[in-house]
């Protein structure tokens, strides 16, 4: 019985959408607590694709309870739509949908592809994210889902605090959701080229009214690469037949705007930053398969900046001055079959097992899952 973040640990895409739908078997309730449709969290059962933004993932485990938290900013047609779709494969889903929640309007999609083309050039998704959340700020026109005289929706709207405390007071298994990742935090991420929401823990407070107190555990997904979609500092980022290798194998097109994502090596310091940030309990590693056939593969231990040795920041001015300083690690050239990885991790070739004891001994994180394909069943639970 716990309560249990799933955070993003890089600039979002890490396949938390996957994970949380893996988790949520055991699970009572989902609660996603930032961000909007700007999200794009992809799911596949057997041989079903569905791509949500604005429902938590898990929508499809029996008598899941879903909550869209106060933290969120939700296209009420966007949310009919995908109400409906999940209605139709998972009767037994319930919707909890916060009172508070901000609406995000045509209008606000508007001004987003504006400002985009004429002041900011963030390379934002265009779901009027950065508007919405403007306007909820500034207390001026904002509307909230309360407000809203949505017949439809109207029967979803709770005090939802109230729904996930008193689950969690229960003794229930809940899940909080973040969408995107610690680097595009509004805060603690590569300001300006973020999003206007906290992807961080704190925002699974705020965005959803639960105590700290009250969270058991911050579990931290971390690809095995990084990627980044958007404008935006990106110090291991590959731009040769490697960073195509990634792409490629790695199908990185953005869930939402379908955009290429630039990709590049794994990022350590990045991450231990993002570990002091949340503080994660555990680690979820995904994508692993993808590195495969790869000869040599680098990861980012350290940094220099004018030849002496610096640590990770997420400042703009600073972020442009620091070069990485790689590691490198052997290859593998094929990946265990779906029925040889239930020997377990002495199944993953030896490579690829030093590649994430070498993860975990870095942070000192223990890496508790490993993702290997997008199925559900291309995952293993390392005990
Ligand atoms: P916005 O959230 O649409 O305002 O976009 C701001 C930045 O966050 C852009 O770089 C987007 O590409 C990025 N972003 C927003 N949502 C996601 C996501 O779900 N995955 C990855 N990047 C995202
Ligand atoms: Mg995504």
């Amino acid at each position: 019985m716990s309560t249990t973040a799933i955070i993003g640990s890089q600039w979002g895409d890490e396949g938390k959408g996957k994970i949380i739908d893996f988790l949520a078997q055991n699970a009572t309730c989902v609660a996603r607590f930032n961000g909007g449709a700007n999200a794009g969290h992809t799911v596949r059962i057997g041989k079903k694709t569905f791509k949500f933004h604005l429902i938590p993932s898990g929508a499809f485990r029996k008598n899941i309870k879903l909550i869209l938290g106060n933290g969120m900013v939700i296209d009420p047609e966007a949310l009919r739509e995908e109400i409906e779709n999940v209605k139709k494969e998972n009767p037994s889903a319930r919707f909890y949908i916060s009172d508070r929640a901000h609406v995000v309007t045509a209008r606000h999609m508007e001004l987003d592809r504006k400002s985009e083309e004429a002041e900011t050039q963030i390379g934002t998704t265009g779901r009027g994210i950065g508007p919405a959340y403007a306007e909820k700020m500034r207390r001026y026109k904002a509307v909230r889902m309360a407000d809203l005289q949505d017949k439809a929706l109207q029967k979803y709207l709770r005090d939802t605090s109230q729904v996930i405390n008193s689950l969690i007071d229960q003794g229930e298994n809940v899940l909080l959701e973040g969408a995107m990742g610690t680097l595009l935090d509004v805060d603690h991420g590569t300001y300006p080229f973020v999003t206007s929401s906290n992807t961080t823990v704190g925002g699974a407070c705020t965005g959803l009214g639960i105590p700290a107190g009250k969270i058991d555990e911050v579990v931290g997904v971390v690809k095995a690469y990084t990627t980044r979609v958007g404008e935006g500092p990106f110090p291991t980022e590959l731009s040769g037949a490697e960073g195509k290798h990634l792409r490629q194998v790695g199908n990185e097109y953005g869930a939402t705007t379908g955009r290429p994502r630039r990709c590049g090596w794994l990022d350590l310091p990045m991450l231990a930053y993002s570990h002091r940030i949340n503080g994660f309990s555990w680690l979820v590693v995904t994508k692993l398969d993808v590195l495969t056939g790869l000869r040599k593969i680098k990861v980012c231990t350290d940094y220099q900046k004018d030849g002496k040795k610096a640590g990770f920041t997420p400042l703009l001015t600073e972020m442009g001055k620091l070069k990485p300083v790689y590691r490198e690690f052997r290859g593998w050239e094929n990946f265990p079959s779906d029925s040889q990885m239930k020997r377990g991790l002495a199944a993953l070739p030896k490579a690829a097992q030093e590649y994430l004891a070498f993860i975990e001994d870095y942070l000192k994180v223990p890496i508790k899952v490993v993702s290997y394909g997008p199925d559900r069943k291309q995952t293993l639970v390392i005990s």
